[in-house]
């Protein structure tokens, strides 16, 4: 598949936070605006890809929530959405076992499904959904992340739309959390070492 000429290796320059978030966050490595820019570029190759076909995006709760929101406004063509619930139970940083906290409605037999997540790291987690969603005899899966962290994959698995690949930092904000906590940045960062507590229950 084409794939655009993203920006997305473009040198990822870590800058300082806003000052509301700066006791916490250590740097902004992507900021809204290049997330923003990102994503109308992988929306407009999606509408282009998907053009004619009877497309079901499904979505990763709950670390997809804000990608989604914007992607989804971005997208100018007929599609249904979906969500499945999948709880990693990571206390903070690592993922163990897979819990599937929400089930799909909408049959996607023989439709084109587009799978979104927040970000594709050791891949247990797509690959495990990919599996399941494959059972069902979708006519093909597409999956979209907006970060992709190659250097982690424990999987044979890849993206076929990513925003940006990451180094091995753990990110929080745009919907990803740190025991459910900074979903509600608005840029993507870097946590101070110093805010890593002890470990919590956390969906992914
Ligand atoms: P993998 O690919 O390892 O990813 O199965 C599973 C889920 O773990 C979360 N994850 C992260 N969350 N910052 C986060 O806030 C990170 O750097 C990070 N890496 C993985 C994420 O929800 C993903 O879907």
């Amino acid at each position: 598949m084409d794939m655009p000429v993203p920006k997305k290796n473009a040198p990822l320059r870590q800058k300082d936070p806003p000052p509301r978030w700066r006791k916490e966050v250590q740097s902004v490595l992507l900021s809204r605006e290049r997330i923003a820019s990102r994503v109308r570029s992988l929306a407009r190759q999606i509408e282009k890809d998907f053009a004619g076909r009877d497309l079901v995006i499904v979505a990763l709760l709950n670390g997809t929530v804000v990608f989604l929101a914007d992607l989804l406004r971005r997208l100018s063509m007929p599609l249904r959405l979906d969500f499945i619930g999948v709880s990693s139970y990571r206390g903070g940083t690592e993922s163990s076992d897979l819990v599937f906290t929400k089930e799909l409605r909408l049959n996607v037999t023989g439709r084109d499904v587009l799978l979104v997540d927040d970000i594709l790291d050791t891949g247990n987690t797509l690959f495990r959904v990919s599996a399941k969603l494959r059972r069902l005899r979708p006519r093909q899966i597409k999956i979209c992340v907006l970060l992709d962290k190659p250097s982690r994959r424990q999987e044979q698995i890849a993206a076929d739309y990513v925003g940006f690949i990451i180094p091995d930092h753990f990110v929080v904000g745009y919907g990803l959390d740190y025991a459910e906590q900074y979903r509600n940045l608005p840029f993507v960062g870097i946590l101070r070492p110093e805010m890593f507590a002890p470990r919590h229950g956390s969906q992914t």
